[in-house]
């Protein structure tokens, strides 16, 4: 009764019975604890001997153990990926049908939702195809190998022109040991869905770095550099749109965002352009030649200071024959009184300046 080894063995003996489990309650009790032989069978089987533990002890074979807890991914798939997962012993199909019969053997696959309409399983060859967690290949579940990052996808995929994953992709980007990987979605952005899903946040919602696409802050990093300096309306001018820089996509999707390899694409328009300026990104030495907003100067993108003096981009006065050297800062209003006050400093208007607008105020 009690030697696994022994014809007589109790749960083989149980097991020919097609699990009678009523049999043995006559004399050991209804809940098993004893009854009037006296012989509780909860002292081996804690849970009780009808516990899934009880018959199911480990993994079954096949590639059981890989969907319980592979190496490669390190997470478990529920048994009702692939069976019909019953909720008691007795439940009807698991062991016996619902007349009662015992169900015969093999063990009925049947896929879930993960698995994708189209999966099946052929018990003759032990192959399964259409499973959308192996990208739709065909795969042996008895005679597999151990998967490995290109199995089931490119890494990255034909269509993509980016290798870094964790760029773009949490859960499986940062760690594909995440129950976010291989979950039937694919997860873009880290945890929010506008475009300051991959990259910035910090400032607002724009988009515009820090942090920048390696998660970076500090300004010296080329993808951080002096975002926060035009974004945000500062002692010198209005905000500097995206588009003075980049071409702004309207959509993830949309062409020259991120079907090109890095880095990304330093695109002058707008303001940068105004009144004819030719404007250059030397990405060797991290400056800005030719910048309208800059006038002759060749700024450094990722040093130097945080926010320009008057007189880095033009003289005070500038030495024109419009200007002569002897007028201050208190002298501009005279005829730049849209753009300055008479103390020399910068108008804002709802956020809005007129200084570095483009075009020159007061003739
Ligand atoms: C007709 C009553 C009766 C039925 C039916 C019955 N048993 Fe028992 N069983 C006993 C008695 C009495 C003992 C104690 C025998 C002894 O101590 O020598 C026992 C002992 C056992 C033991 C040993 C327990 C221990 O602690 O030593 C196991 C295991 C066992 N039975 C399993 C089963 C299973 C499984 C079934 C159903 C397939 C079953 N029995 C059906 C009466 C029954
Ligand atoms: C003395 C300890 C002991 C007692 C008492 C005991 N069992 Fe078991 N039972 C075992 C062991 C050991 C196994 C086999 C576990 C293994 O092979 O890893 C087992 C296996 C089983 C299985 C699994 C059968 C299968 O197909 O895998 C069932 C069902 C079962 N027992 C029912 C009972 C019932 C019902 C009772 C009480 C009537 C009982 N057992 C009492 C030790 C016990
Ligand atoms: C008394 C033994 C026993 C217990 C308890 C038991 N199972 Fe089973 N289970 C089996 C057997 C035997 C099969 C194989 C049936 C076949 O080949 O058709 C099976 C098959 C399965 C299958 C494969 C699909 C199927 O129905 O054939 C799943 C999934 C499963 N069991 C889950 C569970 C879960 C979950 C529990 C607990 C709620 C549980 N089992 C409790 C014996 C048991
Ligand atoms: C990824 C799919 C998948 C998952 C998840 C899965 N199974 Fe299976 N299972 C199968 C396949 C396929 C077979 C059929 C094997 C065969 O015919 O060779 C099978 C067969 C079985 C059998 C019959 C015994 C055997 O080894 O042939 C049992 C029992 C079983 N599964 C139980 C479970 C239980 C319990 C769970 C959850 C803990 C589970 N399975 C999770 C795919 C799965
Ligand atoms: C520049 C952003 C970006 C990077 C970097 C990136 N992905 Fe993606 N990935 C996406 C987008 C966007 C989609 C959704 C495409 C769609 O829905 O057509 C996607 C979809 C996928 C899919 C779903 C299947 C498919 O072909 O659409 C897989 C698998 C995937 N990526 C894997 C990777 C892996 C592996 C890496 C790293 C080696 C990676 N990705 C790097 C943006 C990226
Ligand atoms: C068993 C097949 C399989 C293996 C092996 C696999 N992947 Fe995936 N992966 C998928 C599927 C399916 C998706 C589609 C999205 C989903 O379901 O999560 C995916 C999506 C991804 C994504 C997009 C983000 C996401 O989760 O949606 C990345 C990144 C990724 N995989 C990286 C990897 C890396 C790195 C490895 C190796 C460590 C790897 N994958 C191994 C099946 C696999
Ligand atoms: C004054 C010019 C300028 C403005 C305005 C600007 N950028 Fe940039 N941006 C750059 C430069 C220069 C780089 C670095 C390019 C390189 O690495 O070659 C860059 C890089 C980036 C990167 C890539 C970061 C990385 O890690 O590689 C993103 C994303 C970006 N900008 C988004 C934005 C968004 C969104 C806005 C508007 C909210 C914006 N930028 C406004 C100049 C600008
Ligand atoms: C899935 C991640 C992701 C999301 C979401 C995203 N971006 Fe990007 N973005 C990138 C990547 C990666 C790059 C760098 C592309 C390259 O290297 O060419 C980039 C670059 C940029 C750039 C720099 C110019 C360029 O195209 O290289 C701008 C501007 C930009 N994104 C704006 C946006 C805007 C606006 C949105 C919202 C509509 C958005 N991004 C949403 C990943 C993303
Ligand atoms: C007497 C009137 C007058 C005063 C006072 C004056 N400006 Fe001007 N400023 C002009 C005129 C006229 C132009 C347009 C010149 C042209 O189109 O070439 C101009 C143009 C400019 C420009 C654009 C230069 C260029 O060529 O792109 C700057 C910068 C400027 N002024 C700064 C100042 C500053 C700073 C002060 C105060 C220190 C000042 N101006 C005081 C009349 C004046
Ligand atoms: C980042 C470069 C830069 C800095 C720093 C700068 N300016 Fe200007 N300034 C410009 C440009 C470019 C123009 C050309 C006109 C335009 O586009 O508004 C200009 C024009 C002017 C004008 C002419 C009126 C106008 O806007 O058309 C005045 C006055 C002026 N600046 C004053 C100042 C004062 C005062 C400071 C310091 C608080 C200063 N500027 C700092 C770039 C700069």
């Amino acid at each position: 009764m009690q030697d696994p080894t022994s014809e007589k063995f109790h749960g083989r003996l149980l097991s020919a019975s097609g699990y009678d489990f009523a049999q043995c309650a006559t004399c050991h009790g209804s809940d098993f604890s004893g009854g009037k032989a006296k012989k509780s069978c909860l002292g081996c089987h804690q849970e009780g001997p009808t516990a899934c533990t009880t018959c199911h002890r480990g993994p079954a074979g096949g590639a059981h153990a890989a969907h319980a807890s592979g190496a490669l991914l390190g997470r478990s798939f529920a048994c009702s990926e692939c069976h019909v997962q019953p909720a008691s012993w007795d439940a009807a199909g698991h062991i016996r049908d619902a007349r009662g019969v015992v169900d015969a053997r093999p063990a009925e696959v049947q896929f879930g939702a993960l698995a994708g309409a189209a999966a099946r399983f052929d018990a003759s060859t032990g192959g399964c195809a259409g499973v959308t967690c192996h990208g739709g290949q065909a795969v042996s579940w008895r005679a597999g190998t151990p998967a490995t990052c290109g199995s089931c996808h490119g890494v990255p995929p034909a269509s993509h022109a980016d290798d870094r994953c964790s760029v773009c992709h949490a859960g499986a980007g940062d760690d594909v040991r995440s129950p976010l990987h291989v979950d039937g979605v694919v997860q873009i952005g880290h945890g929010r869905t506008d475009c300051a899903a991959c990259h910035g946040g910090v400032v607002d919602a724009s988009g515009a770095p820090p942090p920048d696409l390696s998660g970076r802050f500090d300004r010296a990093s080329l993808g951080v550099g002096a975002h926060v300096a035009h974004i945000k309306a500062g002692r010198l001018s209005g905000p500097v749109a995206c588009e003075s820089c980049h071409v702004v996509p309207a959509t993830l999707a949309s062409p020259g965002h991120i079907d090109s390899a890095a880095p990304a694409e330093v695109s002058f328009g707008g303001l940068a352009r105004a009144r004819g300026a030719q404007p250059v990104w030397q990405r060797a030495s991290a400056t800005c030649a030719g910048v309208y907003c800059h006038g002759s100067v060749t700024p450094s993108w990722s040093g130097g200071p945080d926010e320009a003096t008057c007189g880095t981009c033009h003289g005070v006065p500038p030495s024109d024959s419009s200007h002569v050297s002897t007028m201050t800062l208190r002298d501009c209003v005279t005829c730049h009184p849209r753009t300055v006050d008479g103390f020399g400093s910068i108008l804002f208007n709802n956020g809005m300046s007129e200084h570095i607008d483009g075009t020159i105020d007061g003739i």
